[in-house]
């Protein structure tokens, strides 16, 4: 293979996918950031790294999301270690933190729970920002256990349990002051899980295979004797689904029920506080 510059294969690359992930994928090639791009335009690319960076393109080219092939995405201003086993970290999910982080005073040692952690995103940037707070996060798949307990080793979190479960179901008998989740919201018959991005994510981080309210339903049904008295619910949705949520919430018991708008203007998080049942307070 002929010797190539940075510059050269910068400009080669933004012809196949585009100017920021040719960026991207050759940073992660030669491990530099940006600045070092611009910095030395002229260094060559020994044979390995050109060869690795042709097949980068390539995978990139034939859709596969840049956050896998560079291993990481950044989220709520850290980095996190992502493989084809979790969700890509979204920009939206942000709103679900800052409403926890909201809700959740520095120093006081909450107890929190993140239900399908994925990554850890949700739990390891809510415990990196309330080093007091006791988190417990679940995902039903051992890989993505494994990857957020990795995440949160490289991040130096300590305050967070990281375990296999399917939501509740190895929780009995735990109450906390906030539950928190961003499921799988997906119906089974969407035909955007066959396109972009989506077709590389876990499908089951994704979907129920069935009906996309599934786990919300199953959430809301559960979380009250998991939540102490005038403890919070915080989910993640679709953009049409807020007000299916909030009924959801309402029936269940839930108060001072809301929903919240994400940066592109989208209702994309509902939560509710669970005071004690209603039949109970009108007594
Ligand atoms: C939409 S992803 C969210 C991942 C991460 N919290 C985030 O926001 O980037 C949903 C997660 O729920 C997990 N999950 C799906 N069904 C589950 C279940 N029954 N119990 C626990 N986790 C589940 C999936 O493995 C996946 O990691």
């Amino acid at each position: 293979m002929q010797q190539i510059t940075i510059l050269q294969a910068l400009s080669q690359a933004r012809g196949d996918i585009g100017d920021t992930d040719a960026r991207l994928l050759l940073q992660t090639v030669l491990n530099v950031n940006h600045a070092h791009l611009i910095a030395h335009s002229d260094q060559e690319l020994v044979p390995a790294e050109a060869q690795y960076l042709h097949q980068l393109i390539a995978r990139r080219a034939q859709g596969e999301p840049v956050a896998y092939l560079m291993g990481k995405r950044e989220f709520y201003g850290l980095s996190f270690k992502v493989t084809p086993a979790v969700l890509i970290p979204r920009p939206e999910t942000e709103l679900l933190v800052d409403l926890a982080l909201e809700r959740m005073p520095l120093d006081h040692s909450s107890k929190i729970l993140d239900l399908g952690t994925g990554s850890g995103a949700i739990a390891i940037s809510i415990a990196n920002h309330r080093p007091l707070a006791n988190i417990t996060a679940v995902d039903a798949s051992a890989d993505a256990v494994a990857v957020a307990k990795i995440n949160a080793r490289q991040l130096n979190v300590n305050n967070i349990r990281i375990i296999e479960g399917d939501w509740f179901g190895g929780l009995a008998g735990k109450r906390f002051d906030l539950i928190v989740s961003n499921p799988p919201y997906i119906a089974g018959s969407d035909p955007h899980l066959a396109q972009g991005d989506l077709r590389f994510e876990p499908q089951t981080a994704l979907t129920t295979g069935g009906d996309s309210l599934d786990c919300i339903r199953c959430i809301i049904a559960s979380a009250a004797a998991h939540l102490v008295a005038g403890g919070t619910l915080l989910l993640e949705h679709g953009y049409d689904q807020a007000e299916a949520c909030r009924q959801l919430l309402d029936k269940a018991g839930f108060c001072e029920v809301f929903s919240r708008p994400d940066l592109a203007g989208i209702m994309r998080a509902s939560g509710g506080v669970w005071e004690f049942p209603r039949e109970t307070a009108r007594i």
